[in-house]
């Protein structure tokens, strides 16, 4: 069946912050081809689902989301499924839900609006190939860029971590270009953009021919008018001596490193084939605090494991409170299909997982509101990201991370000296002492 080309578009994005940018980008693609965001409230002619697969009933998830796309009247829009259950899924998709006219995988995304070409024509394209060539090169110039802005330059990975599914739905680990990152820095920068966010699956794994992650960060350093640079997320092998040594020098780099550990006990981090133990995280994490000692530290926890016994969770709760994490999420494990823990011997039971959850995450606020505490009276600066609830109020984000909100006049792109006055469990208050030269 033939339908009228899309004039409005919407797209909900899922997960991790990758999909995040790539819905970004998926939109000023769009926009390029004539298309316009669809209002709030208003029904999109398009709608592009961006799914996330890395946990929990991921698939099921997405298509209940595809069901209610179906309008009052039994109309419905066109339907992309996107992301990383687009790319488990595959064809798989399409009988599933007749309501989809389009799969298109997190390397295709250059080709969606051929395929929506396709699917007004009646047909339903599925692209959920790995090619060579790269969607980063038929993403449109930025036009207006965020105050804190994503740039994707790591994509995929080969650690192969046996309960993750990121290796079979991103692929392998692939760098972008040095010159392109540069040349991506420089158009935020240039549409408002005060702080960078490198995103990449294992963006400290960034190489280009004989240079490495901790150089572009020195380069990126240069860009004039960008104040902050950021990075997530990271895998503790590829902490290399001169990334650390950067936090130690590069003013612009933020005072926070999200690190994730996933277990306290070397037995699972072994099974989970995590390449590193306890003692060579905590090894690394001492370098860090003698490079950067104001550092904020922050992980990923998997708990419920296939084998991970009360003594090994024992193992993970000493090492929460040994580190100090500023903040931290955690997970119950989720079998993923096609991965190795999934068939493992020991699957835990959902009411001993939802007990462990429970334990660690009061531990884990525990200490991020610890952290929280020793900085109220600090003289910070701060990044105006948003307006607040209540007129006049503004949230930004301190050098650590945290939420901040404030009274003040300043705009979202504005950093300003702040003195924290308060402080809760994921945020704090402060006031503003003058405006800093920004
Ligand atoms: N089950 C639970 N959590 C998972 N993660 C990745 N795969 C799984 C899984 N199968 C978590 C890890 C990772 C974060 C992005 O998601 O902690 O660091
Ligand atoms: Fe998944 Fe491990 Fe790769 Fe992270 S490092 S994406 S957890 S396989």
């Amino acid at each position: 069946m033939t339908s009228a080309p899309p004039k409005t578009f919407r797209i909900k994005s899922f997960g991790c912050q990758m999909n995040v940018y790539d819905g970004e980008r998926m939109a000023e693609l769009l926009g390029a081809k004539g298309m316009s965001p669809a209002t709030d409230g208003e029904d999109a002619d398009l709608v592009v689902l961006n799914t996330c697969h890395i946990r929990e009933k991921a698939a099921e998830k997405a298509y209940s989301e595809v069901g209610r796309l179906r309008r009052e009247d039994g109309s419905k829009p066109l339907i992309a499924l996107a992301g990383c259950v687009a790319q488990a899924e595959g064809a798989e998709a399409k009988s599933r839900s007749k309501m989809i006219d389009m799969v298109v995988g997190p390397q295709a995304y250059h080709r969606l609006p051929e395929m929506v070409a396709e699917a007004v024509r009646g047909a339903r394209p599925i692209d959920t190939d790995m090619p060579a060539i790269s969607k980063f090169d038929a993403f449109p110039k930025r036009k207006r860029a965020n105050p804190s802005s994503f740039l994707t330059i790591q994509e995929g990975c080969d650690k192969f971590c046996t309960y993750c599914v990121v290796p079979y739905t991103r692929g392998a680990e692939i760098s972008r270009p040095w010159k392109d990152i540069v040349a991506e820095a420089h158009e935020l920068v240039e549409t408002g953009a005060r702080e960078i966010v490198l995103l990449g699956q294992n963006v400290n794994a960034w190489a280009d021919g004989g240079r490495g992650f901790a150089e572009l960060i020195r380069n990126l350093a240069k860009v004039d008018g960008l104040a902050r640079i950021r990075y997530t997320t990271s895998h503790p092998a590829d902490m290399t001596d001169e990334l650390v040594a950067a936090h130690g020098e590069v003013g612009k780099l933020m005072p926070y490193l999200h690190l994730p550990v996933q277990s306290g006990s070397n037995r699972i981090l072994k099974a989970m084939n995590r390449s590193h133990t306890v003692e060579s995280y905590l090894a690394t994490l001492e370098k860090m605090r003698a490079a950067r000692p104001d550092i904020a530290l922050s992980g990923d926890f998997i708990v419920g494991f296939p084998g991970e016994s009360e003594e090994d969770f024992a193992a993970t709760m000493n090492l929460v409170d040994e580190v100090r994490y500023a903040s931290a999420y955690s997970f119950k494990y989720s079998a993923r299909p096609g991965t190795p823990a999934a068939t493992m011997d020991g699957q835990i039971a959902p009411e001993v997982m939802n007990d462990r959850l429970q334990r660690l995450q009061s531990r884990i606020l525990a200490n991020q509101l610890a952290f929280n505490r020793a900085s109220v009276g600090k003289d910070i600066d701060v990044l105006i990201e948003r307006q607040g609830r209540h007129a006049g109020q503004m949230i930004g984000r301190s050098p650590w991370l945290q939420s901040i909100h404030i009274e003040t006049d300043a705009v979202p792109g504005d950093i300003i000296a702040v003195t924290t006055t308060s402080a809760g469990q994921n945020s704090l208050a402060g006031a503003v002492r003058e405006r800093a030269a920004a």
